[in-house]
């Protein structure tokens, strides 16, 4: 063969496997190196010291069994209300007023308005950097598990592994027969969901009902979801004020923290005064966790506050949280996360 050609053909052939094998190796060191890239110190602009950073990274690294509370404080970075911020009321009223079975019973329309607007904010919402964090964490450690007042689906949207956390307070995206939790001739019809439930509770285009000077639309008990089994009422699949948290949640978490020591808590944006979920705080101390606490506020009295040997991280909990995980997760991108 013509020793030109010889060479152009030997030229033009794909690198040997050896080499490409380096090469792809080199390339997964680089990206191993950009996901952990500033890994190893807090944001800056967050305020977080040095000190609080390392011994909490180092903590998480090496525990296997972490657990979580989650709290309302967790989706305002995706732009959600809390329950007792100063925005939390929706024509002002309570929402706890609204989230119980005795309102369902006296105005069920108005109830199933409060819930339809929180279902379309939260369908409208992003999880944020936080919530892909903390999946990321789930991923990374087998023995984490979470326990999530939130009822807005943005853990589940994100992509928590659904065997490692509890919806302790049920969720939006389910609706269920009101006679569900009737003692008597009890049905048990519960169904996915998504807003709007049916036709008569479309928020109209550019009205915001939270507002009381907007007028609520007028509907009937008859326009209301009904049961497919049992013709009553529909409810949203949530646990109302005075109702008990469902049995198979209470076994799922009493098999976590009943089952060895817990290495680390992480208490998200709660304020923790809601009872059972807020125990679980002194629960995980007794089994030995140290306590990280991610809220904006510090509070100096009840279940949410830090003991000496805590961490409490002050801030939005989208920034916080992704910034204080990233030396176990790699870093999840801006605040926005998946926006
Ligand atoms: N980042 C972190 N924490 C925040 C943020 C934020 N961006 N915004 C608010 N917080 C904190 C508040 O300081 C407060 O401590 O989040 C907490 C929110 O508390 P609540 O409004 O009481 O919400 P939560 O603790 O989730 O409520 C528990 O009460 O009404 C019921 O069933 C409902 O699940 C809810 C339960």
């Amino acid at each position: 063969m013509d020793p030109l050609q010889h060479a152009v053909e030997e030229a033009s052939k794909s690198p040997p496997k050896k080499a490409r094998d380096k090469k792809r190796e080199a390339l997964k060191a680089k990206q191993a190196n950009r996901k952990f890239k500033g890994a190893s110190a807090p944001d800056p602009s967050l305020g977080i010291s040095l000190e609080d950073f390392t011994s909490f990274t180092e903590t998480l690294k090496t525990s296997k069994r972490i657990f979580a509370l989650l709290g309302a404080g967790l989706s305002a970075g995706s732009g959600l209300v809390t329950f007792r911020g100063s925005d939390r009321l929706w024509r002002g009223i309570e929402p706890q007023d609204l989230s119980d079975p005795q309102a369902f019973f006296d105005d069920p329309a108005k109830v199933w308005w409060f819930f339809s607007d929180r279902m379309k904010r939260a369908q409208e919402a992003k999880p944020n950097s936080a919530h892909v964090a903390l999946v990321k964490l789930a991923e990374h450690k087998e023995g984490f598990f979470a326990v999530n007042q939130n009822i807005d689906g943005l853990c589940e949207r994100a992509g928590f592994p659904p065997s490692q956390i509890a919806q302790i307070h049920g969720t939006l995206f389910k609706i269920k027969c009101s006679k569900h939790s009737a003692e008597k001739d009890k049905c048990d019809y519960v169904t996915e969901a998504t807003y709007p439930v049916n036709e008569s509770l479309t928020i109209p285009y550019d009205v915001d009902i939270s507002d009381a000077a907007a007028p609520l639309p007028d509907v009937g008990v008859n326009d209301l979801p009904r049961c497919p089994k049992c013709d009553n009422l529909l409810r949203p699949a949530v646990v109302f004020f005075g109702e008990a948290t469902p049995l198979s949640i209470t076994e799922r978490t009493y098999n976590f923290t009943s089952n060895g020591p817990i290495d680390i808590m992480l208490v998200i944006g709660t304020s923790a005064v809601v009872l059972p979920a807020a125990m679980y705080i002194p629960v995980a101390r007794n089994a030995g966790a140290k306590v990280a606490f991610f809220n904006m506020e510090e509070s100096d009295e009840g279940l949410a506050t830090a003991w000496p040997g805590d961490w409490m991280f002050k801030g939005d909990a989208a920034a916080t949280v992704a910034d204080m995980l990233k030396g176990v997760v790699g870093n999840v991108g801006g605040r926005g996360g998946m926006n």
